[in-house]
Order: C-alpha cells, then sequence, then structure tokens
C-alpha cells in the first residue's frame, strides 16, 4: 500500500452572469475523473469549486435584470450547481466568492502583501463614463480600430484585424453601457509589484514539488512553461492593477475607502475560501494545508486562457502573503464542436442545461470528452456524429454488451449464483493492467486509459464469441462450461467497471447494485467473487444514443439563441426599404412610444404569427398582440426583458384572439424581425423620443 495523499483539487470558479456550456463541462469532467480516481484509490482528495461573483460584468448583467448582484448570483450559483451536478461533477464544496471567509482571506492575504511591501499605489489615467459615471473596463469601451479603422470593436483588440491596443487609441470610442463618449479621468489604484517576483516566478514555474510519496511533480506543463518563459524573458513583468473604482461589486479594500479589489485578485483566493467553509463543516485544520511547508497537495485546474493568472499571479500571491504554493497548474485546451468554435448561431454553443433538458445521458458526454482528454494543452473536438458512433460501439457495444450477454445465463440457469473464477486466464489478464491504467489516470491521460480499458473489452468480447455461450446453452451436458463462461464474463465486467468507474461514477454505482456489492474502490481489480455470490436480475444499463436526439439537442440551442438575442444578419442579405415620405416633427410627435417590461409572453392557439404579451408600462399593465412568433419561438425566454411599445393607439381586435392595446416595435429583417431593446437603467414607462 502507498503513502496516503492528501490532496485539494479545484476547477477555475465559473464567472455568476454566464450559463454553463460544455466548454466548461470539459474542465469540470476532466477535474471530476482526477478526483474520483484518487478518492478510489484510497487518498484523501478534496474537490472544492465556486462561482466567481465578483466584477463590472456581473453588475451590470444584474442591473439588465433589474436584481441587485446579491440576488443575482444566488440564483445563478442554484444554476450553475444544478448543471454541474446533473453531469455527476462531485465537488466536496461548490461555494461562492461573495462569501465572509473570502472577505477575510482577501483583506489578510492583502495587508500581508503590503507588509512585504509588495503594494504599491500610483495615480493611472483611465476612460471614464460620464453618464454612468464610471471607469471603463477595456471590454466596455467600443470604437474605430485604430489599425484597419472596422467599427465597433472592443477596447483591447480588434476581432477583424487581431491588433491589439489601449482603449485611449480607439477612434471614436463610446462606452458600450451608455453610448457615451468616454473622457480620461485620474484616479489612484493599487499596483501589486510583480516586477519584484520575477526571480521567484523564473524559479517557481521552472520549477517541481517533490510529493510525500517520492513522485515528483512539475508545476507547468511544458507548453506552459515555455509559454510562462516568454513573459518573463527579458523582465517584462509589469506591476499588476489590483483596485478598481466604485461603482464595483467586489471587496472593499482595507484603508482604501471607495476602492475595491480588482476581481482577478479575489477569485483564487475562492479556491481558499470554498476550502476554508469546507473545512470548518468537517472540523478539519484548514491552515495546515496552506502553511508554507505543508505536505498536503494543492492542484488547479484550468483552461489555457488564464494561464497567466494562475501561473504568475498567483503563486506570487501565495508567496508573498507567506502561504503554500500550488503543486501544479494543469490547463487543458479549448472545445471546439464539429470542427469550428462553439457559435450560437449553428447551435453549437450548447448549454449543459439544454443537453440535460433534452434527456440525453451525462455519463456519455463524460465518456467521449474523457476519451479525447490528454494532459497536453490541445483543444479538443465534438464531433457530434463521432459522438454517436463512439458512444454507441464502445460504451455500449463493447462494455455494456458483455453483462447483458451473461446475466440472463446466470439468472435463468444458475439461480444467479456465480462460480468460482480463481484460475481464469481472462480475469488474469484484466487485472494485470490495473496500474498501467491507474498511471494514465494519474497523468490524465485519459484517451490513452480508454483505449486500453476498451482493448480489453475486446478480448473480453473475442474470449465471448470464441466460447459461445448461446450454443452452450443448447447442450445440456454443457451446463457448467457454460456457467463457468458466464462467471467470468460477470467478473470481468465486473472489474471493467473498476477501470471505468472515475469517467462513469452513475454507471458504476448501477453495476454495484446488479452485482449486489458494496460501491467499487480501484483495489477491487485485483479481486473477483466468490464462489456462490448472488447477483441481481440484469436491466439494461445503458441506452443507444440515437441521432434524433442529437439533432433536437443542436435544434433547441438554435433556437433559445434566436429567443435571447438574434444573431446580426449579413449585410449583403439586406435589402433596404425606400427612405419613407417627409414627416414633421408633430407628426412624430403624435406617436406616444414607451418603454415597458415584458411580463409574460405566449404563444397564440391558432395562429403562427401572433405572441401574445402583457407588459408593464409602469402606470399600467397591457395585453399587446405582435406577429413575431417565427423569429421567437421561446416566448418564456423573453420574460422580463425590455421592450419598446406604442400606446396610443385605439385597441385593436386580433381576428378571434383578444384585443391588443399596443404595439411592440421591432426592426424587419429579409426574413426575421428583432425586438428593440433600451440600455440598462431605462424603466418602464419612460417616453421615447
Ligand atoms: N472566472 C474565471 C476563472 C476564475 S478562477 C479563479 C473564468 N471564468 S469562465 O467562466 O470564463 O471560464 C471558466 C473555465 O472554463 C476556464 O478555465 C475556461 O478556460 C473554461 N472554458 C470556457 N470555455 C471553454 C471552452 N470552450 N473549452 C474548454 N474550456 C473552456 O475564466
Ligand atoms: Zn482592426
Amino acid at each position: 500500500m502507498t503513502k496516503q495523499r492528501r490532496i485539494l483539487v479545484t476547477s477555475a470558479l465559473p464567472y455568476a452572469n454566464g450559463q454553463i456550456h460544455l466548454g466548461h463541462m470539459v474542465e469540470h469532467i476532466q477535474t471530476d475523473i482526477w478526483v474520483r480516481f484518487q478518492k478510489a484509490r484510497g487518498h484523501e482528495c478534496y474537490y472544492v469549486c465556486a462561482d466567481d461573483t465578483h466584477g463590472t460584468p456581473v453588475m451590470l448583467a444584474a442591473q439588465k435584470q433589474g436584481l441587485t448582484p446579491e440576488a443575482m448570483i444566488v440564483q445563478v450559483r442554484e444554476n450553475h450547481l444544478a448543471d454541474f451536478s446533473g453531469f455527476g461533477i462531485g465537488y466536496d464544496n461548490y461555494y461562492s466568492t461573495h462569501s465572509p471567509e473570502n472577505q477575510q482571506l482577501s483583506h489578510s492575504i492583502y495587508r500581508a502583501l503590503k507588509a512585504n511591501d509588495k503594494i504599491a499605489c500610483r495615480t493611472i489615467e483611465q476612460l471614464f463614463d460620464p453618464e454612468k459615471n464610471m471607469f471603463l473596463p477595456d471590454r466596455f469601451v467600443k470604437g474605430e480600430c485604430p489599425k484597419c479603422h472596422t467599427h465597433d470593436q472592443y477596447g483591447d483588440n480588434c476581432e477583424v484585424c487581431g491588433a491589439t491596443y489601449s482603449p485611449t487609441e480607439l477612434i471614436n470610442p463610446y462606452s458600450a453601457v451608455s453610448g457615451a463618449t468616454p473622457v480620461l479621468k485620474q484616479s489612484e489604484h493599487y499596483f501589486f509589484k510583480l516586477g519584484d517576483c520575477a526571480d521567484f516566478l523564473k524559479q517557481w514555474t521552472a520549477g517541481e514539488s517533490k510529493l510525500a510519496n517520492g513522485h515528483i511533480q512539475p508545476h507547468l506543463q511544458p507548453q506552459a512553461l515555455n509559454k510562462m518563459n516568454e513573459w518573463l524573458k527579458d523582465d517584462q513583468l509589469s506591476d499588476w492593477d489590483i483596485s478598481r473604482d466604485a461603482p464595483y461589486f467586489g471587496f472593499e479594500i482595507p484603508d482604501a475607502p471607495n476602492k475595491y479589489f480588482y476581481v482577478w485578485l479575489d477569485a483564487p483566493i475562492g479556491y481558499m475560501a470554498s476550502f476554508k467553509n469546507l473545512c470548518s463543516r468537517l472540523d478539519m485544520n484548514f491552515e495546515e494545508w496552506f502553511a508554507p511547508d505543508t505536505e498536503t497537495e494543492m492542484y488547479h485546474f484550468i483552461g489555457k486562457d488564464i494561464l497567466y493568472f494562475h501561473a504568475l499571479f498567483w503563486p506570487a500571491t501565495l508567496k508573498f502573503a507567506n502561504l503554500r504554493e500550488p503543486t501544479g497548474v494543469f490547463a487543458h485546451g479549448f472545445l471546439t464542436v464539429d470542427g469550428q468554435k462553439m457559435s450560437k448561431s449553428r447551435g453549437t454553443f450548447i448549454t449543459a442545461r439544454s443537453y440535460l433538458d433534452g434527456g440525453l445521458n451525462p455519463e456519455w458526454m463524460r465518456y467521449y470528452l474523457a476519451a479525447k482528454l490528454n494532459s497536453k494543452i490541445e483543444d479538443l473536438d465534438l464531433n457530434l456524429n463521432d459522438f454517436i458512433a463512439r458512444v454507441n460501439s464502445d460504451l455500449v457495444g463493447k462494455y455494456i454488451n458483455i453483462a447483458a450477454r451473461a446475466a440472463g445465463f446466470i439468472h435463468k440457469r444458475f439461480d444467479g449464483r456465480l462460480l468460482s473464477v480463481s484460475d481464469s486466464a481472462l480475469l488474469t489478464q484484466l487485472q494485470a493492467q490495473s496500474e498501467a491504467i491507474a498511471l494514465n489516470y494519474e497523468a490524465r491521460e485519459y484517451g490513452r486509459a480508454l483505449r486500453d480499458i476498451m482493448a480489453l473489452a475486446d478480448a473480453v468480447n473475442e474470449y465471448v464469441d470464441a466460447n459461445k455461450p448461446w450454443e452452450l446453452a443448447k447442450e445440456p451436458q454443457e451446463a457448467d462450461r457454460l456457467h463457468q463462461v458466464c462467471s467470468e464474463l460477470i467478473n470481468a465486467f465486473r472489474i471493467l467497471t473498476v477501470y471505468l468507474s472515475p469517467v462513469l461514477p452513475q454507471l458504476a454505482l448501477q453495476v454495484a447494485e446488479f452485482l449486489n456489492i458494496a460501491p467499487l474502490m480501484w483495489s477491487d481489480s485485483t479481486l473477483v467473487l466468490p464462489e456462490g455470490h448472488v447477483i441481481k436480475p440484469y436491466h439494461h444499463l445503458m441506452q443507444r444514443i440515437e441521432p434524433k436526439q442529437v439533432e433536437a439537442l443542436v435544434a433547441a440551442n438554435k433556437q433559445s439563441m434566436a429567443a435571447s438575442a438574434p444573431e446580426p444578419v449579413a449585410a449583403t442579405a439586406l435589402t433596404y426599404e425606400p427612405v419613407a415620405t417627409e414627416a414633421s416633427f408633430d407628426d412624430f410627435m403624435k406617436i406616444d412610444m414607451r418603454v415597458a417590461r415584458v411580463l409574460t409572453c405566449e404563444k397564440v392557439e391558432g395562429s403562427k404569427k401572433l405572441l401574445k404579451f402583457t407588459v408593464d408600462l409602469g402606470f399600467e399593465e397591457r395585453t399587446i398582440f405582435s406577429g413575431i412568433a417565427a423569429s421567437y419561438p421561446e416566448p418564456d425566454k423573453l420574460v422580463g426583458r425590455m421592450v419598446i411599445a406604442v400606446v396610443n393607439f385605439a385597441p385593436r381586435k386580433m381576428a378571434k384572439f383578444g384585443l391588443s392595446e399596443g404595439m411592440i416595435m421591432s426592426a424587419a429583417g429579409a426574413d426575421q424581425l428583432f425586438l428593440l431593446d433600451v440600455d440598462s437603467g431605462a424603466q418602464p414607462g419612460m417616453k421615447v423620443g
């Protein structure tokens, strides 16, 4: 028995202003498999995560929904947790960065950094939105690209020519929040003196940890180290701006009124806070895990886009706050679907919720992604046809089928009782692979692990074909042989289940139930079931994927997209209406348009075109019919959003459906209508003009 390890594992904290999609699932499935593997090996391992709740985007998203950020993040966390649980992700704690533990830890870490002379204060100039009275993060300033002159580009880089620049270089900049022209304004900011940490970081990034069991763990993957060396060479590290001015949703900086920690300061501290919360629940010693000389291990699973934060900022923060550093940072690549970046208009930006609600088995996806995962920072592709083929042929065809082929005979012929299989060459062959497969899981080479497991499943199926139980069953004198072969097959199935259990935890539990045994641990792979053990009747353990389920999934993601925000029509597809005849200002003033909030919205029985809205106009509620059903196939998704309505038309009878008390405005494309929106802050009843 190897020495028991003590391991803390994290996945990156998802932002609290977005839905969980299959890209997130790649990471949490990758982490969950590793954690389940460590637990199955008997190690003391904890898996924590949380929602990343602070920052400007979260603040603005809450405003847009008419909620306080505090209220919004509670709701979002519940949704996130439900999505992750639906995919079998087994956190020991899923917390929030907006927690008392995180505030206290952020404060104490900041104070320690200050005491170690790692905090500086400087005045900087930044773009400021004079209407919203707020400083604008780069992503919230838009304007003309200084290089290629494309309009509507973000403040940090151009999506058309790829140029990177600072927001002050944009031509004709405007605030993406209010549309106002930003002005330059000075403000005092706090900086983490990262430049001072270069020596430490050069050492740390190239370094390794020696584990309690003697294993050597490099801190970074080779590709990640190369990347960091690029950043670190020539001492190019600039100090890190860790403060933001009010209004900001976050933690106030001690002794700095109206200054808040930048979200990326308190986010990784959120790993600690989540663990601290767990420790107090389990009555464990939290400090021991973060002491600089601790023997415990800490690993962060992250995407390649946030390496900089985890491989530079975070170790430096920990080091100069006198805490332990990560044992390893494990970065993965990005998920593409059918070879392309996930796309909302193609329906391949697949949310976790749509997958679960579509009734697809989450373990299909766990299996498929695991088969594509390795220890490198490589993008991985979800090919939807390959997904169907692999799950059906490998998982169902090769593995599940073994149980299906043997269990019936054991029940019908032998009362569910097994024979001794202690001298089976087949089982010895399976057991011999136990440590090799374990090494692949340990090294995050899940693709290799699954390939080896499926090769064993092939060997078992060859054994079935060589022994033909269905023919043995026809010869009464072969009863013993039939009993022997099927007992071996059930044991083989059990061993394969141990090997697959980190990937398929739900299925592994069902198998344990069927085999009438305790949940499987890794060491169970070296044992066999005793003579006379009785298994339960077999019920089919896993369905095959029907291609139409995957088609429906893609369609569902296309639809929800249309409901929330239709994508722009390509300019070439537009034919322009001629400009209408001249109107006077008085003509215009006759039309009373107001901001309205959608209270309910539903399809109208018997009409393909109409949606029935009730809207809040501030001064009253009204029912309005609008002929936009084809453009918004999921009307309930419109509830809560703002629209613009004409409110002084005479009420109009809509055939047999009822009275319409106004008109909801939309822009007309060739074959799609687009509802008008209004910037956040506008209230129902405000006059438009
Ligand atoms: N909130 C930060 C992380 C803070 S950690 C202290 C953040 N959130 S995120 O929601 O944008 O992303 C969370 C994780 O999901 C990141 O590790 C990111 O790389 C990963 N992914 C997001 N989209 C992805 C794909 N398409 N494919 C794989 N992983 C992706 O960043
Ligand atoms: Zn450009």
